[in-house]
């Protein structure tokens, strides 16, 4: 597995300065949740400082990748291909440095949430959301929630995008709302 060292210097080529700051940021918070909720803070910190790394690809470039890499792009992703760099980023990882299952699998699912998520995938789900640059109405309230209740937290996140995207007339992903069924359970 390569060192965070290392690829920091590919990410600050390849992501605009504010991306990349997004991403230190990201890996910080989710060392701090991997430590509270006991999992592997190496790979959280690994996963988290490459979740978007296939997010500034252009629009024309995610589909080819894609269509290359065989990934399969549902219908809400064809609309929005801003979605697809969760799957991106996720075989690039694969490809790139080897990583494992698991990490590749959080990846895939930090943007739109997932049913399957396992406590990886929720860490780095919510690391993105509250990392420190993050500023929106609620953040500080999220970021309490997230050291209380992960579950509750993640619900609320999607809740929240939920209501933002139906009102500024964007499709909803049937993944976010059956990540909230399966929490709720
Ligand atoms: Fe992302
Ligand atoms: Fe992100």
């Amino acid at each position: 597995m390569k060192d965070i060292e290392e690829i920091k210097k590919y990410l600050k080529i390849i992501l605009s300065e504010k991306r990349y700051l997004h991403s230190i940021a990201t890996m910080k918070m989710a060392i701090k949740l991997a430590k509270k909720y006991n999992i592997d803070t190496q790979k959280a910190a690994l996963t988290a400082l490459t979740h978007d790394i296939g997010k500034e690809l252009a629009y024309e470039e995610k589909l080819k990748y894609a269509k290359d890499k065989n990934i399969e792009i549902d219908e809400i992703e064809r609309k929005s291909p801003g979605l697809l760099h969760g799957k991106i980023g996720a075989n690039i990882v694969k490809e790139k440095y080897a990583f494992s299952k698991d990490m590749q699998d959080a990846i895939k699912y930090h943007t739109t949430g997932h049913p399957n998520m396992d406590l990886l995938a929720k860490i780095i789900f919510v690391a993105d959301k509250i990392e420190e640059t993050r500023d929106y109405e609620d953040v500080e309230k999220v970021r309490k929630l997230a050291f209380e209740d992960i579950n509750k937290c993640i619900i609320y996140i999607l809740n929240y995008n939920i209501k933002a995207n139906t009102k500024n007339g964007k499709l909803v992903h049937e993944n976010s709302i059956l990540t909230i069924e399966k929490l709720k359970r």
